[in-house]
């Protein structure tokens, strides 16, 4: 969501006769877009603000952007921490965002102190922004902002407000104007979008409606809440023929008294039990997922449960994080944290776990004929091109004849690896 949000920002710039430069040193603005979910992204950023006070020193009309979840959360102590800094802007407010780079050019060449805006609730117009999309083949799209859900680890509700909808309509006419242009998947996003309500229709409508877009020849989405994971979804995603069979369906933890803890609204039976439907539905599916290692008060036992999950269910993958305390969120206010130690020994034991199932998931695609959308030149081999199943697997292979990034092609696979496939292409 921060990179095409990212995206969205540097739309914006560029029609104020901005270009993208990858020098910090020549940019006449730099926007650092940052995120809360963890500790860790906070902290990372903290360190590389520090850097750009030189920055600013050496030419103090460059403007230093603060945006993202911190500045929304802690935008008046970035300012303070870091007096570089010309302007916070909260996810809501990117459409403010030439307005205010406007006042501060206008305003004369040096630092326009404490120009913040951060808004409680998005708004409709932080979704419909110029982009400048990074990518010419597969885009992003917004469908919703915000989450009602206060899972209560989380800071996005308390960063990104209310859940809010944009209109199908104009969902759908973006999907079209990127087919016209030659894009050929689209990723909706939104932090719970099978919550997706745009008036006229429901989330699966919207995907059925957006199956018709020319040109459009695969449809993916994140994230998807288990708890409205309804069977008209489930029937869209085995009907809908460019609906991907992937999905990500975070289930945090495989024990029913932390999820309970985690207000994750379902337990551990009723998860098991969607992902089952969802196997019978749309044979050869992939599923992933997100978990967090040692949530206060997690037992021994509660572990055990986590890790017996993933070896019932089988993910294709996960992502795990070991649990981060964020202020203001209620775990934050929980007794019973766990020690450092032992989150990170939960963490490892779940990865390590879980990459021997992705291994043995993808040793089982050896010897298969799948469908590859290339993405491009693979960064580690010149030689080779790299591209995704409709499962969201990479797959790597060689090369031959005029293959352009967004072609679909067939691949046999010839070799399994732990985050990879290789195969070969079948004429
Ligand atoms: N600590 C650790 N992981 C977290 N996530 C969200 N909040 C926290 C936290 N406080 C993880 C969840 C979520 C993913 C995007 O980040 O697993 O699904
Ligand atoms: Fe955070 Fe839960 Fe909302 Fe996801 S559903 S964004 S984890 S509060």
């Amino acid at each position: 969501m921060n990179v095409h949000d990212s995206e969205k920002m540097a739309g914006i710039l560029r029609l104020e006769g901005y270009e993208i430069t990858t020098s910090h040193k020549d940019a006449d603005v730099i926007i650092m877009n940052t995120c809360s979910v963890r500790e860790k992204a906070e902290q990372k950023f903290f360190s590389d603000l520090g850097r750009m006070k030189n920055l600013k020193a050496d030419n103090p009309q460059k403007k230093i952007i603060a945006t993202g979840c911190i500045a929304q959360q802690m935008g008046k102590e970035v300012m303070k921490r870091a007096p570089h800094v010309d302007m916070v802007i909260g996810p809501s407010n990117y459409h403010e965002l030439a307005g205010m780079l406007q006042k501060a050019e206008g305003q004369g060449a040096t630092h326009i102190h404490g120009q913040i805006a951060v808004g409680d609730n998005p708004e409709l117009a932080s979704m419909e922004l110029p982009m400048d999309r990074t990518e010419g083949h597969r885009a992003w799209i917004s469908i919703m902002y915000g989450c009602n859900n206060f899972c209560t680890y989380c800071i996005v509700p308390y960063t990104r407000g209310r859940e809010t909808s944009r209109p199908s309509e104009s969902i759908v006419e973006e999907a079209r104007g990127l087919g016209e242009q030659g894009f050929r998947e689209v990723t909706l996003l939104g932090q719970n979008v099978n919550s997706y309500d745009g008036g006229d229709r429901d989330f699966p409508e919207l995907l059925e409606a957006l199956d018709a877009v020319d040109g459009i020849e695969r449809i993916r989405f994140v994230t998807s809440h288990p708890r409205d994971l309804s069977d008209e979804l489930i029937s869209a995603i085995a009907r809908l023929d460019s609906v991907c069979e992937h999905l990500h369906l975070p289930m945090q933890s495989g024990s029913s008294n932390v999820l309970k803890a985690m207000n994750r609204k379902y337990n551990y039976a009723e998860y098991k039990d969607k992902v089952d439907r969802l196997k019978t539905a749309v044979p050869g599916i992939a599923i992933t997922s997100d978990i967090i290692a040692g949530f206060p008060r997690e037992s021994e036992e509660d572990h055990q449960e986590t890790l017996q999950a993933l070896r019932e269910i089988e993910y294709d993958g996960i992502y795990a994080f070991r649990y981060s305390e964020r202020p203001g969120t209620k775990a934050a206010k929980m007794d019973g944290g766990l020690p450092e130690q032992v989150r990170l020994d939960r963490l490892k034991e779940i990865l390590d776990l879980q990459e021997e199932i992705t291994l043995k998931k993808n040793l089982s695609l050896e010897g298969e004929l799948v469908e590859v959308m290339v993405e491009g030149e693979n960064p580690t081999d010149s030689e080779s091109l790299v591209g995704r199943t409709r499962t969201n697997k990479i797959v790597n292979f060689h090369a031959s004849g005029d293959i352009k990034p967004g072609d679909i092609v067939k691949i046999v696979i010839k070799q399994a690896h732990k985050h990879s496939l290789s195969g070969e292409l079948c004429e």
